[in-house]
This record gives C-alpha cells, sequence and structure tokens, in this order.
C-alpha cells in the first residue's frame, strides 16, 4: 500500500515538473532544419496512396461525395490529428510505443497508453505488407518502359501487360522482394544518412510530371468528364461503408493514426512549429492526390476504362497516356522511377517506429532490426502477392486477403490510432504541455486545434467507426 502511495506520489511530483522538466533529445539524431522535417513527412505522406490508391477507391465509391468525405475528414480530423502527433512525438522524442508509454505515465500516470504505439506498430506491418507489392508493380512498370513496351500501346497491349503481372505470383515476388531489399537499406543506414538527402529532389521532379500530365489530360475531349466525376458530388453514392472509406484513405494518405509522423516529430528540433510545418504537410499531400485524380479519371474516360475496376486502374489509365507521348520511353520510365521513389520514402516511414523501438528498447543494431522486421513483414507480404492469383477466389469478409489486409489497417486501426492520439493530446495532457510544444499562443490558432482535437476528431471518427460497423443503427434500434 505504502509503495504504491509512493509510486502515486512520485507521478505526481512528475507532471507537476513536466513544463519545467529539461527537454528530451532523440538518440537518433535529429532533422537538420524544418525543411528537411517538412519534406521527410511529406515524403511519408505521398506515395502510393496518392497517385495510386486515391484515384482507385475514389473510383469504386462513385467519384465526387466520396471525394467530398474526403476532404472535409482530411480538414477537420487529419490535420488536427497530424499536429497532436507531432506534438507527442517531440514531446517524448522516442519511438511512439516509449514516447506515449512515457508521456501516459507523466500526464496521467498511466502507462497503458504505449497501446496506441503497437497499434500502430500492428497497421505499419499490414500496410508496409501490401504496399511493398505494390511498389513492386511499379518496379516492374519501370522495367516494363524501358523496353519500350507502352510505345503507341493500345488496350490490349497495356491489358494484357497488367494481367500477366497479376498472374504471374514469381514475377510479383521478385518485384516485392526487390522493393522491400531497398526499403531496408535506407532504414538499416539511419534517419540523418539514410533519410535525409532522398526527399529533397525527387519529391518535386514526381509534381513536376504530374502537371506535364495534367496538360495532357485537359487536352482529352474527356477532360470535363472526368471534372465532373470526381467533383460533383451523388451523394446517393454515399453510405457508412464508403464515409469510413473516404476517412481511412485520409489516415493512410496523410501517413497518421500510426506512429510514423510521431516517430518523425520525435527528431524535431524544439522552435519549429508544429502548426505552420502540418499544415504545409497537409496541403502538399491533397494537393497532390487531387492532381492525381484529376490526370487520371479523364484519361478513364477517354480510353473507355471503368474507374471501378480496382488496384490496377492507375497501371492500366496510365501508361494508355503516356504511350501516346513524344518521349513516351523517357517519360513513362520517369514517372514510375517517381512513383517507386514517392513509395520507398513512404515505406520507410512505415517501418520507422518498429526499427527505433527495436533499437531503443532491445539494444539491437540499426541494421539487424531493419533486416529482421523488412523480413517478417516481406513474408506477410506474400498474402497478398497470392490475392491476385492463386488465392484470387479466397474472399472473406471484405475480398481477398490484400483487400482485408488494406480494410483492417488502413480503415479501423488507423482511426481507432488516431481517436486514441486526439484523446490523448485533447484530453488526457495538460493544457499547459500542449500548449507549450505546439507554441500557438494562447490565442485564436490554439483554441481552434484544442476544439478540433477534444470535440471534432474524436466525436467524428468514433461515429464513422459505430455507422460503419451498423451499431449506430442498431443503438437507434
Ligand atoms: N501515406 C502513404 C501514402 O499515401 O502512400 C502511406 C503511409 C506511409 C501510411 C506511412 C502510413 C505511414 F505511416
Amino acid at each position: 500500500m505504502a509503495r504504491r502511495e509512493l509510486a502515486q506520489n512520485r507521478r505526481l511530483l512528475r507532471a507537476l515538473l513536466v513544463p519545467t522538466m529539461e527537454k528530451r533529445t532523440s538518440l537518433h539524431g535529429h532533422w537538420s532544419s524544418r525543411t528537411t522535417f517538412i519534406l521527410a513527412v511529406t515524403g511519408s505522406a505521398v506515395g502510393l496512396g496518392n497517385i495510386w490508391k486515391f484515384p482507385y477507391v475514389a473510383g469504386e465509391n462513385g467519384g465526387g461525395a466520396f471525394v467530398l468525405v474526403y476532404l472535409i475528414c482530411v480538414v477537420v480530423i487529419g490535420l488536427p490529428i497530424m499536429m497532436s502527433e507531432v506534438l507527442l512525438g517531440r514531446r517524448g522524442r522516442r519511438n511512439p510505443i516509449t514516447t506515449m508509454k512515457v508521456l501516459g505515465e507523466e500526464e496521467a500516470g498511466k502507462s497503458w497508453w504505449q497501446i496506441v504505439g503497437w497499434n500502430g506498430i500492428i497497421a505499419g506491418f499490414l500496410i508496409l505488407s501490401f504496399y511493398s507489392v505494390i511498389g513492386g508493380w511499379s518496379l516492374a512498370y519501370i522495367e516494363r518502359s524501358i523496353m519500350g513496351t507502352f510505345v503507341k500501346a493500345d488496350g490490349a497491349v497495356v491489358t494484357e501487360t497488367l494481367d500477366s503481372l497479376f498472374a504471374s505470383w514469381p514475377r510479383m515476388l521478385f518485384w516485392h522482394s526487390l522493393f522491400m531489399v531497398m526499403t531496408i537499406v535506407v532504414v538499416a543506414k539511419g534517419v540523418q544518412r539514410g533519410l535525409e538527402r532522398a526527399v529533397e529532389v525527387l519529391m518535386p521532379a514526381l509534381v513536376v510530371l504530374l502537371i506535364v500530365l495534367l496538360f495532357v489530360s485537359a487536352r482529352l475531349d474527356t477532360f470535363q468528364a472526368g471534372l465532373t466525376f470526381m467533383f460533383e458530388p451523388d451523394f446517393s453514392k454515399l453510405d457508412g461503408d464508403t464515409i469510413l472509406v473516404a476517412m481511412g484513405q485520409a489516415f493512410f494518405s496523410l501517413s497518421i493514426g500510426m506512429g510514423a509522423v510521431m516517430a518523425y516529430g520525435a527528431y524535431l528540433p524544439e522552435g519549429t512549429s508544429i502548426g505552420s510545418t502540418s499544415l504545409i504537410v497537409v496541403f502538399a499531400d491533397t494537393m497532390i492526390a487531387m492532381l492525381a485524380g484529376v490526370v487520371i479519371f479523364p484519361i478513364v474516360f477517354n480510353f473507355g476504362l471503368d474507374p471501378a475496376e480496382g488496384p490496377g486502374l492507375v497501371f492500366h489509365s496510365l501508361p494508355l497516356a503516356l504511350g501516346q507521348l513524344p518521349w513516351s520511353v523517357v517519360l513513362s520510365t520517369a514517372f514510375f522511377v517517381l512513383l517507386t521513389f514517392g513509395a520507398w520514402t513512404s515505406s520507410i516511414g512505415l517501418i520507422e517506429p518498429t526499427v527505433a523501438w527495436l533499437v531503443e528498447r532491445h539494444q539491437l543494431s540499426r541494421p539487424t532490426a531493419a533486416w529482421l522486421v523488412g523480413g517478417a513483414i516481406w513474408f506477410l507480404g506474400l498474402g497478398t502477392v497470392l490475392s491476385f492469383n492463386v488465392l484470387s477466389d479466397f474472399q472473406f469478409f471484405k475480398g481477398t486477403i490484400f483487400d482485408n489486409l488494406d480494410y483492417l489497417a488502413s480503415n479501423i486501426l488507423l482511426p481507432a490510432g488516431g481517436l486514441l492520439i486526439a484523446i490523448f493530446a485533447g484530453w488526457v495532457m495538460c493544457r499547459n504541455s500542449s500548449a507549450e510544444e505546439l507554441d500557438l499562443g494562447t490565442g485564436l490558432r490554439y483554441k481552434v486545434w484544442r476544439f478540433l482535437t477534444r470535440f471534432i476528431a474524436p466525436v467524428g471518427v468514433a461515429l464513422v467507426l459505430l455507422n460503419a460497423s451498423g451499431l449506430l443503427a442498431a443503438m437507434r434500434g
């Protein structure tokens, strides 16, 4: 009894001392500047989610109304949660599990908040297991582009290229393995050397290439039809599950809810503004997803493709357009190189929290941790590889193994993680701590963040989850 009281007092004392406590530093070094942090978080956020996943889920869910819900989720849920993650990461300065454990003890005397970190690690495992397979498709398409397969290719050639990749599990496995090794090698090298330099040149290049493609789309007769599909909401297409998928896509695309941003925040220097930094990342990520949609849907309609065809959509539509351009070998190779690069920087964000945790908690060396975690994820990736061929008829709940991995991670685990992060930053953390860390002053900007984080984000996420699970309807009787 006495011992428990003592421990409680110690926690109380610690909580009182928090604001004046000496600032922690990260074991893994710090970002060299705010720009590097922005580039790295943008590198994690911008990836297959923007260019591969956004158009295909928007297409599957009817376009406009889905896009609108997505945008609302980005602003009222995504932005405050991203800021919360960065602030928790910088305050804890550890991997997400230890950060949440330490902050939980400091702010509430409870160490179980570390489940936020565990939830994120599981989500990261599941996501990277399929992400790496799609990254592999992109690698395979670099090879196809160099070989000139898409030059003046018609629909039949492009369909055949995609179908033959899907049909051959050994080929998919090869490219998935290569992608995974690329990820492991960078993570093994560590934050400073591995991450910083890579992002700076290639991310802007991807945007430039998308803008070039925008001009191509804008000249098609179906440009207007593509825009209408994307921006004219037809609310009859919305149901509980569509809303959940739109919210899940916001979490997935912004890389939030799983501790990736928290892990990056741990390397953020003091004195960097969390608000404006997060705003820039959220804006850039959303603009790139919109750009990808505006490029792709006119092409889809122009070539008579089905916007709801699913995960193959981008690999089907873009080569058709790229193949018609002058310099098509160069342009399509460049496109898939840049897409692979975007996927690569994101996959690093997916694996970093687990690697950081193994290094800090179990004293493994970075390379050992990276190979261990990467190997396990590679193995799990076999489930996705086989979902497109041998096991394509093995369907349950939401579809193939791949569909279920994606649904569980993106639409359940990420929102659940985000919900807990918002509750922690908004309700559990004392006002002084969050105000000090965010450094927004005590005026309107801080109040808006706090309101969104305490009320809108958690209630929004909870309602969407309950609604999609049918519980809300059951509660209404
Ligand atoms: N945001 C990435 C994308 O849109 O491709 C995917 C992702 C990366 C999700 C990192 C989560 C994460 F931690």
